[in-house]
Protein backbone atom coordinates (compact mmCIF):
# COMPACT_ATOMS: atom_id res chain seq x y z
CA UNK A 1 0.00 0.00 0.00
CA UNK A 2 1.06 3.64 -1.25
CA UNK A 3 1.78 5.85 2.01
CA UNK A 4 0.75 9.43 1.41
CA UNK A 5 4.78 10.25 1.30
CA UNK A 6 4.50 7.99 -1.17
CA UNK A 7 2.11 9.46 -3.95
CA UNK A 8 3.43 12.62 -2.92
CA UNK A 9 6.74 11.63 -4.13
CA UNK A 10 5.53 10.10 -7.33
CA UNK A 11 3.76 12.60 -8.13
CA UNK A 12 6.39 14.88 -8.01
CA UNK A 13 8.84 12.56 -9.95
CA UNK A 14 6.28 12.23 -12.82
CA UNK A 15 5.49 15.64 -13.09
CA UNK A 16 2.00 16.19 -11.77
CA UNK A 17 1.43 19.55 -10.50
CA UNK A 18 0.18 18.49 -7.01
CA UNK A 19 0.52 21.72 -4.87
CA UNK A 20 3.50 23.29 -3.48
CA UNK A 21 4.58 21.69 0.07
CA UNK A 22 4.46 25.35 1.28
CA UNK A 23 1.17 26.09 0.11
CA UNK A 24 -0.40 22.27 1.46
CA UNK A 25 0.82 23.55 4.89
CA UNK A 26 -1.04 26.94 4.41
CA UNK A 27 -4.31 24.92 3.57
CA UNK A 28 -4.33 22.16 5.94
CA UNK A 29 -3.17 24.94 8.91
CA UNK A 30 -6.39 27.17 7.60
CA UNK A 31 -9.04 23.65 7.57
CA UNK A 32 -6.62 23.10 11.38
CA UNK A 33 -8.02 26.62 12.87
CA UNK A 34 -10.85 26.75 11.30
CA UNK A 35 -13.14 23.74 12.77
CA UNK A 36 -16.42 24.92 11.41
CA UNK A 37 -15.01 23.68 8.12
CA UNK A 38 -16.03 20.03 7.51
CA UNK A 39 -17.53 20.48 3.87
CA UNK A 40 -14.86 20.48 1.36
CA UNK A 41 -15.59 20.92 -2.15
CA UNK A 42 -12.14 20.88 -4.69
CA UNK A 43 -11.46 21.48 -8.20
CA UNK A 44 -8.53 19.90 -9.85
CA UNK A 45 -8.08 16.03 -8.21
CA UNK A 46 -5.12 15.17 -10.18
CA UNK A 47 -4.07 12.18 -8.12
CA UNK A 48 -5.80 12.92 -5.26
CA UNK A 49 -3.14 13.86 -3.17
CA UNK A 50 -4.30 17.45 -1.44
CA UNK A 51 -7.91 15.75 -1.04
CA UNK A 52 -6.72 12.70 1.00
CA UNK A 53 -4.38 15.75 2.99
CA UNK A 54 -7.66 17.56 3.38
CA UNK A 55 -9.47 14.46 4.80
CA UNK A 56 -7.02 13.74 7.26
CA UNK A 57 -7.10 16.82 9.13
CA UNK A 58 -9.76 15.57 11.07
CA UNK A 59 -12.20 12.18 10.83
CA UNK A 60 -15.65 14.12 10.08
CA UNK A 61 -14.26 16.14 6.90
CA UNK A 62 -16.44 15.12 3.93
CA UNK A 63 -14.41 15.85 0.19
CA UNK A 64 -16.06 16.58 -2.90
CA UNK A 65 -13.33 16.37 -5.79
CA UNK A 66 -13.71 17.20 -9.62
CA UNK A 67 -11.25 15.85 -12.05
CA UNK A 68 -11.13 16.59 -15.93
CA UNK A 69 -8.89 14.01 -16.88
CA UNK A 70 -9.58 10.27 -17.06
CA UNK A 71 -5.98 8.61 -16.22
CA UNK A 72 -6.06 11.64 -13.18
CA UNK A 73 -9.43 10.51 -12.04
CA UNK A 74 -8.74 6.46 -12.27
CA UNK A 75 -5.06 7.05 -10.19
CA UNK A 76 -7.18 9.18 -7.45
CA UNK A 77 -9.61 6.73 -7.03
CA UNK A 78 -6.99 3.97 -6.62
CA UNK A 79 -5.41 6.40 -3.85
CA UNK A 80 -8.33 7.44 -1.48
CA UNK A 81 -9.44 3.83 -1.62
CA UNK A 82 -5.85 2.53 -0.53
CA UNK A 83 -5.87 5.34 2.44
CA UNK A 84 -9.53 4.22 3.19
CA UNK A 85 -11.21 7.46 2.85
CA UNK A 86 -13.49 6.59 -0.20
CA UNK A 87 -16.18 7.04 2.41
CA UNK A 88 -15.87 10.90 3.05
CA UNK A 89 -13.87 11.84 -0.09
CA UNK A 90 -15.94 11.43 -3.77
CA UNK A 91 -14.59 11.82 -6.87
CA UNK A 92 -16.34 12.94 -10.25
CA UNK A 93 -14.82 12.91 -13.51
CA UNK A 94 -16.54 16.47 -14.84
CA UNK A 95 -15.54 19.39 -16.31
CA UNK A 96 -15.61 21.14 -12.81
CA UNK A 97 -17.70 24.20 -14.72
CA UNK A 98 -20.20 21.82 -15.38
CA UNK A 99 -20.92 20.17 -12.31
CA UNK A 100 -24.58 20.58 -10.12
CA UNK A 101 -25.13 19.98 -6.81
CA UNK A 102 -27.43 21.46 -4.37
CA UNK A 103 -24.61 20.78 -1.35
CA UNK A 104 -23.12 23.91 0.87
CA UNK A 105 -19.83 23.73 1.64
CA UNK A 106 -17.92 25.29 3.71
CA UNK A 107 -14.56 25.39 1.91
CA UNK A 108 -14.26 25.69 -1.98
CA UNK A 109 -10.70 24.97 -3.48
CA UNK A 110 -10.12 26.15 -6.67
CA UNK A 111 -6.99 24.20 -8.37
CA UNK A 112 -8.33 23.53 -11.89
CA UNK A 113 -8.01 25.75 -14.95
CA UNK A 114 -6.14 28.57 -14.05
CA UNK A 115 -8.23 30.29 -16.57
CA UNK A 116 -11.25 29.56 -15.89
CA UNK A 117 -10.98 30.76 -12.03
CA UNK A 118 -13.82 33.75 -12.45
CA UNK A 119 -16.07 31.00 -14.17
CA UNK A 120 -15.50 28.86 -11.16
CA UNK A 121 -16.49 31.63 -8.48
CA UNK A 122 -19.96 32.14 -9.86
CA UNK A 123 -20.92 28.71 -10.96
CA UNK A 124 -20.23 27.75 -6.92
CA UNK A 125 -21.15 31.01 -5.59
CA UNK A 126 -24.64 29.14 -5.43
CA UNK A 127 -22.85 26.32 -2.72
CA UNK A 128 -21.83 28.50 -0.20
CA UNK A 129 -23.48 30.64 2.73
CA UNK A 130 -21.93 33.97 4.58
CA UNK A 131 -18.90 32.51 6.13
CA UNK A 132 -17.94 29.77 3.45
CA UNK A 133 -14.34 30.55 1.87
CA UNK A 134 -12.92 30.10 -1.48
CA UNK A 135 -9.39 29.59 -1.68
CA UNK A 136 -7.44 30.03 -4.70
CA UNK A 137 -4.27 28.77 -5.42
CA UNK A 138 -1.58 29.71 -7.82
CA UNK A 139 -2.30 33.46 -8.28
CA UNK A 140 1.71 34.50 -8.64
CA UNK A 141 1.90 31.53 -11.67
CA UNK A 142 5.33 31.02 -10.55
CA UNK A 143 6.03 34.47 -10.61
CA UNK A 144 5.01 35.13 -14.23
CA UNK A 145 1.65 36.84 -13.41
CA UNK A 146 3.95 39.83 -11.84
CA UNK A 147 6.86 39.05 -14.09
CA UNK A 148 5.80 38.85 -17.83
CA UNK A 149 9.65 38.78 -18.77
CA UNK A 150 9.92 35.40 -17.13
CA UNK A 151 8.20 33.71 -19.73
CA UNK A 152 8.32 34.36 -23.83
CA UNK A 153 5.61 31.25 -24.37
CA UNK A 154 2.07 32.85 -25.69
CA UNK A 155 -0.18 30.98 -24.23
CA UNK A 156 1.53 31.01 -20.66
CA UNK A 157 1.01 35.01 -21.02
CA UNK A 158 -2.32 35.04 -21.85
CA UNK A 159 -3.35 33.14 -19.10
CA UNK A 160 -0.99 34.85 -16.34
CA UNK A 161 -3.05 38.44 -17.85
CA UNK A 162 -6.29 36.51 -17.02
CA UNK A 163 -4.68 35.42 -13.39
CA UNK A 164 -4.03 38.82 -12.87
CA UNK A 165 -7.11 40.41 -14.14
CA UNK A 166 -8.86 37.46 -11.75
CA UNK A 167 -6.65 38.76 -8.67
CA UNK A 168 -7.65 42.47 -9.08
CA UNK A 169 -10.94 41.13 -9.37
CA UNK A 170 -11.29 39.11 -6.61
CA UNK A 171 -9.79 41.52 -4.24
CA UNK A 172 -12.26 44.81 -5.46
CA UNK A 173 -15.53 42.20 -4.97
CA UNK A 174 -17.99 43.42 -2.23
CA UNK A 175 -19.33 40.06 -1.66
CA UNK A 176 -15.92 38.81 -0.34
CA UNK A 177 -13.75 39.92 2.21
CA UNK A 178 -10.43 38.68 0.90
CA UNK A 179 -7.19 38.38 1.80
CA UNK A 180 -4.20 37.73 -0.32
CA UNK A 181 -1.48 35.76 1.01
CA UNK A 182 1.48 36.49 -1.91
CA UNK A 183 4.65 35.19 -0.42
CA UNK A 184 2.71 31.46 0.20
CA UNK A 185 2.46 28.60 -1.82
CA UNK A 186 2.22 29.83 -5.37
CA UNK A 187 0.19 33.06 -4.60
CA UNK A 188 -2.96 32.10 -2.36
CA UNK A 189 -6.58 34.45 -1.80
CA UNK A 190 -8.60 33.29 0.74
CA UNK A 191 -12.52 34.87 -0.20
CA UNK A 192 -15.01 34.55 2.55
CA UNK A 193 -18.26 34.77 1.49
CA UNK A 194 -20.15 38.03 3.45
C1 LIG B 1 -2.87 21.60 -10.11
S1 LIG B 1 -3.63 20.07 -10.47
C2 LIG B 1 -4.48 19.68 -8.97
C3 LIG B 1 -3.56 19.30 -7.87
C4 LIG B 1 -4.24 18.80 -6.63
N1 LIG B 1 -5.23 19.75 -6.14
C5 LIG B 1 -3.20 18.57 -5.54
O1 LIG B 1 -2.63 19.57 -5.03
O2 LIG B 1 -2.96 17.39 -5.19
C6 LIG B 1 -4.96 20.58 -11.51
C7 LIG B 1 -5.86 19.45 -11.96
O3 LIG B 1 -7.05 20.05 -12.49
C8 LIG B 1 -7.51 19.27 -13.56
N2 LIG B 1 -8.40 20.11 -14.37
C9 LIG B 1 -8.06 21.01 -15.34
N3 LIG B 1 -9.16 21.57 -15.85
C10 LIG B 1 -10.23 21.04 -15.21
C11 LIG B 1 -11.63 21.22 -15.30
N4 LIG B 1 -12.17 22.07 -16.17
N5 LIG B 1 -12.43 20.49 -14.47
C12 LIG B 1 -11.89 19.61 -13.59
N6 LIG B 1 -10.56 19.39 -13.46
C13 LIG B 1 -9.74 20.09 -14.25
C14 LIG B 1 -6.23 18.84 -14.26
O4 LIG B 1 -6.45 17.68 -15.05
C15 LIG B 1 -5.28 18.59 -13.08
O5 LIG B 1 -5.29 17.24 -12.69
Amino acid sequence: MKTIKNIHDSARENNIPIMLDDGMSFLLEYIRTHERIRDILECGTAVGYSAIRMASVRWDITVDTLEIDPVMYTEAIRNIDEQHLSGRIHCHLCDAAQYQTDRIYDLIFIDAAKSQYRRYLEHFLRNTVPGSVFLFDNLNFHGIVDDPALSENRSTLQMTRKILKFRDHILADPRFHTEFYNDRGDGIAVAEVL
